[in-house]
This record gives structure tokens, C-alpha cells and sequence, in this order.
């Protein structure tokens, strides 16, 4: 029996079926208030080994902001570069992020050197501790998308470049670039659908052995 009723796991189920990776996000503020709700999600994720091997910096600098959009602009044009035809003019019109407008930008880092845990879970597989990072991401993600606020998750970053301009340690790795603040419109679609780049699978691959 479930400690939880009927209608909140539809409502859980809505909330996974609304939440979207945002890029068109309101310039106007998020309170701090909710913001920390939305983050103490970390506190409730899985880790491995309980190694909690997340770490946050948070980009206010103007000169932080400004090597974290250089970044992105210089890895999309890359990125760009390796497409012909339709998909390069496609790819062309893509906002691939919002880091130009949104009001709080998080880079989320694993730390590959913690303590923390005492190597439990991480011997064979050290890449482990980057999926706890993953794994508390998409709470967060839940979380501020529960309260209206939308997250837009940034990977086309060269994350050498950013770990060097933001002084983080050498052991850190980049895991996330998060886009954070109110949204400009809400959907059950991806963007990347609607503007006819990809679509979702309608069954779940799985095989027996
Ligand atoms: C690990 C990861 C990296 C992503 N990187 C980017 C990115 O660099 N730029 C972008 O526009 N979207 C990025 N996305 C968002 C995906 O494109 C998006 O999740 C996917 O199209 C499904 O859309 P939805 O999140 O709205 O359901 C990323 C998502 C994940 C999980």
C-alpha cells in the first residue's frame, strides 16, 4: 500500500509530462527564498556511497557570465560546423540556451576526489559519482518546475574552458550549466519537437536475456 494517493501520483505524472527543458526565460528576478527551496532537493538525492559529490557555483560576475556565454557561442558555431544541409540550416535556427536572459545561472560540477562515502560504490565504477550529480539534478529540475520555474540544462560548453575561467579545482568535472528562471510559455512538448528536430520514442526499448 502506497503512502501516497492516486492523485498525486497523477499529479507526479503531470509534473513529469510539463516539465521542459527551458531556453526562452522572463528576465525578472527569482526569490531566493524559493530558489534555496528548490536547491535543498540535493539534500534528498541519492548519491553513491552517500558521497554527495555535487558542487555548485553560482555566476553572478559580469566577467563569470560573459566567459560562460563566449563559451557557448564558441562551441555552438563548432557544433554547427558539423552538420550539412537541411540539419546545419535547422541547427542554425535552434536557441540551444537561454544564458543570454536568465536571471540565475548555476554550473554543477562532481567532485572526483571526494571522501566523502570512503570510495563505497565508486571502485569499479568512479563514473558514478557524475550520475549522483545527474541524478539530483533532475530532482532540482522537478522541484522548481513544481513551483512554475524553469530549468534549461547547457552542455555545449568546452568544460576545461569553463572549469580554468571560473577557478574551480582541477578535480572537479563539469556535469551541468543550468539556465534557471520563469519561463516564457509552458508545453508537454519538447522544443526540440516542436521546431521538428527530434521526437520522443512511443514505446520503451527493453530486451530479456
Ligand atoms: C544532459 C543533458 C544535456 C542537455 N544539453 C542541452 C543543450 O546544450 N542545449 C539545449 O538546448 N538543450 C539541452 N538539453 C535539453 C534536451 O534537449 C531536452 O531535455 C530534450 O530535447 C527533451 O526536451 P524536454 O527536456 O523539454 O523534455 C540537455 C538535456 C540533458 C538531459
Amino acid at each position: 500500500m502506497s503512502d501516497f494517493t492516486q492523485d498525486f501520483q497523477n499529479t507526479l505524472r503531470d509534473l513529469m509530462r510539463w516539465r521542459r527543458d527551458v531556453r526562452h526565460f522572463r528576465t525578472d528576478p527569482v526569490d531566493e527564498a524559493l530558489l534555496t527551496q528548490c536547491l535543498n532537493t540535493f539534500h534528498l538525492a541519492p548519491s553513491v556511497g552517500l558521497s554527495e559529490p555535487w558542487r555548485i557555483i553560482r555566476l553572478e560576475s559580469g566577467p563569470a557570465r560573459a566567459a560562460a556565454l563566449a563559451n557557448f557561442k564558441a562551441e555552438n558555431t563548432r557544433a554547427l560546423s558539423g552538420y550539412d544541409g537541411e540539419k546545419a540550416a535547422l541547427y542554425s535556427k535552434l536557441k540551444l540556451s537561454g544564458m543570454q536572459d536568465a536571471p540565475v545561472q548555476l554550473a554543477i560540477f562532481c567532485d572526483e576526489e571526494t571522501q566523502k562515502g570512503a570510495g563505497l560504490g565508486v571502485a569499479t565504477m568512479p563514473e558514478m559519482r557524475r550520475y549522483s550529480v545527474v541524478g539530483a539534478i533532475a530532482q532540482f529540475w522537478l522541484m522548481a518546475r513544481a513551483h512554475g520555474l524553469g530549468v534549461g540544462w547547457v552542455s555545449i560548453l568546452d568544460p576545461m574552458a569553463l572549469t580554468r575561467d571560473l577557478e574551480v579545482p582541477q578535480h572537479w568535472s563539469l556535469v551541468a550549466y543550468l539556465c534557471i528562471g520563469w519561463p516564457e510559455t509552458t508545453s508537454d512538448t519538447p522544443e526540440l519537437e516542436l521546431t521538428g528536430w527530434e521526437t520522443r520514442r512511443a514505446t520503451l526499448p527493453i530486451e530479456t536475456r
